[in-house]
């Protein structure tokens, strides 16, 4: 697990965009996992500045976000499928029909699941996961809990992310449950970029990286994981040690 710290959420936009500029270069279809929430907007803003400027291209790329609230219209104010487009994919050159986000209505929930996790395989699995991560640890909509979930699954969401994401819903109807990729799923991505920000995170921070690996703090999977950096301020490192500062 490699650890960036930097002044600023600009100098971390920057440093996550330049991993995609780096990938995209190389392989300019790739698999991209995408996320929602406050911590990943800086750098959907600066993918958004690259690509207008000509030196990024989404065109030939697929993605996946992580997870979608259940019983929300798609075209709702607060649907993550809402928030990508708003954010992101209405301002790249990416073409709709390859941007994947998981149907919080789908009749059957479970096929739905099982249609996104085939979906992802068959792009050849996700070449660069992006994360935020909750308070309580959790990464995509996977909660603390008993085990390590695996593929995607609907999940009744935990007090702590209720209280943390009803400050968007102004009517007061936040949903209680959603549909995530599963911790399989995420730990199977080839490199995983995971963005903190703010003291709020500091403590999921410190068990993510000294903590015991274990499911009651879910991104703490990610010690075992070949290929993940975290890009966070010094707020959110502020619990980390020296030995743990120093891993670049
Ligand atoms: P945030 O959410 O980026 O809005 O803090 C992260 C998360 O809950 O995973």
């Amino acid at each position: 697990m490699q650890i960036r710290i930097f002044e600023t959420k600009e100098e971390i936009a920057a440093a996550a965009a330049d991993v995609y500029a780096g990938l995209l270069a190389k392989k300019p279809d790739a698999v991209l996992g995408f996320a929602t929430g406050a911590s990943p907007l800086p750098t959907y803003a600066e993918l958004i500045r690259r690509c207008e400027a000509g030196a990024i291209s989404f065109k030939d790329v697929k993605t996946f976000n992580l997870d979608e609230y259940c019983g929300l219209p798609a075209d709702d104010e607060n649907s993550y499928r809402t928030f990508m487009f708003r954010n992101l994919f209405s301002q790249i050159d990416i073409r709709p029909e390859n941007a994947h986000l998981l149907d919080g209505n789908a009749p059957d929930e479970e096929a739905e699941a099982r249609r996104y996790d085939r979906m992802i395989e068959e792009a050849g699995g996700v070449d660069l996961q992006l994360l935020g991560i909750g308070t309580n640890g959790h990464i995509g909509f996977n909660e603390p809990g008993e085990s390590f979930t695996k593929s995607t699954f609907v999940v009744q969401l935990a007090e702590s992310t209720i209280r943390s994401n009803s400050i968007y819903f102004k009517d007061g109807n936040m949903p209680t449950s959603a549909v995530t990729m599963g911790i399989g799923s995420i730990f199977a991505a080839r490199k995983i970029i995971l963005i903190a920000t703010g003291e709020k995170k500091a403590e999921a921070i410190r068990k993510t990286v000294c903590g015991d690996i274990t499911p009651r703090c879910p991104a703490s999977i990610l010690q075992l994981h070949p290929d993940t950096v975290l890009l966070l301020d010094k707020a959110a490192a502020a619990l980390l040690g020296e030995e743990e500062r120093s891993r670049v």
